[in-house]
């Protein structure tokens, strides 16, 4: 199970230490939001911002790329100190060349499904990647409510491992709380993307704690677990 609290929901007057308090919480990644202003209806930040934490964490950077045209960002962001980045199903006939390029960049590729989007999009893909991003609200702004119609879709990425003997993993974004976490873990989630829900805790360290508590209970060994 992956805890991946999201940049975006941290204070960004103090962007250094909140990427240092991440690191401090035994969270396993840092989600970093990319957002176009075309893409999606908002800006957040670019590779300079991405390289300029870097050296305040060893933590993995699963950067999530909601941009018209990634291929002109590749490049930055895996200089920049990108671990892996996350481009969206919904660029067409786009993604198998910016899978491959990612790949030669000699990053780890995910790709993300936007709610309105039939998870059938994805299959070509699947043994192609390292991570499939269920997105659970429509991509643009941290704070949205969980939709819960996503979840047959993180069943479906979760039937179609198994049927097919893959090994990406199933990520989830958008209104993750300790609430959600937990449907989405029983419906096959093992990567928890939060913004909201964790850096709104005065304690991030107890609430990735918690988290990862709930997302294990789907764990038959942490069935009797109290949280
Ligand atoms: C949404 C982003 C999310 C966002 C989640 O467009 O992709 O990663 O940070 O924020 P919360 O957890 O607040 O919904
Ligand atoms: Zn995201």
């Amino acid at each position: 199970m992956i805890i991946a609290p999201s940049l975006l929901a941290a204070d960004f007057s103090r962007l250094a230490k909140e990427v240092r308090r991440t690191s401090k919480s035994g969270a396993d990644w840092l989600h970093l939001d990319i957002m176009d202003g075309h893409f999606v209806p908002n800006i957040s930040f670019g590779p300079a911002v991405v390289k300029a934490v870097r050296p305040f964490t060893k933590l993995f950077f699963d950067v999530h790329l909601m941009c018209s045209k990634p291929e002109i960002l590749l490049e930055p962001f895996a200089k920049a100190g990108a671990d892996e980045m996350i481009i969206h199903v919904e660029l067409d006939e786009q993604v198998e060349p910016l899978i491959w390029k990612i790949k030669s960049l000699g990053k780890k590729v995910g790709l993300a499904v936007n709610p309105p989007t039939t998870i059938s999009k994805v299959e070509p893909f699947l043994d192609k990647i390292d991570l499939l991003l269920v997105m659970t609200v429509n991509p643009g702004f941290g704070g949205q409510e969980f939709i819960h119609e996503t979840l047959p879709k993180i069943q479906q990425a979760e039937a179609w491992r198994r049927e097919k003997n893959l090994r990406y993993q199933i990520s989830v974004d958008g209104g993750i709380n300790f609430q959600t976490a937990a449907e989405c873990a029983r419906a096959g989630a093992d990567t928890f993307v939060a913004g909201t829900s964790l850096f709104g805790q005065r304690s991030l360290k107890a609430a990735v704690t918690k988290m990862r508590k709930i997302a294990n209970a789907n764990d038959p060994a942490f069935a009797d677990l109290k949280v």
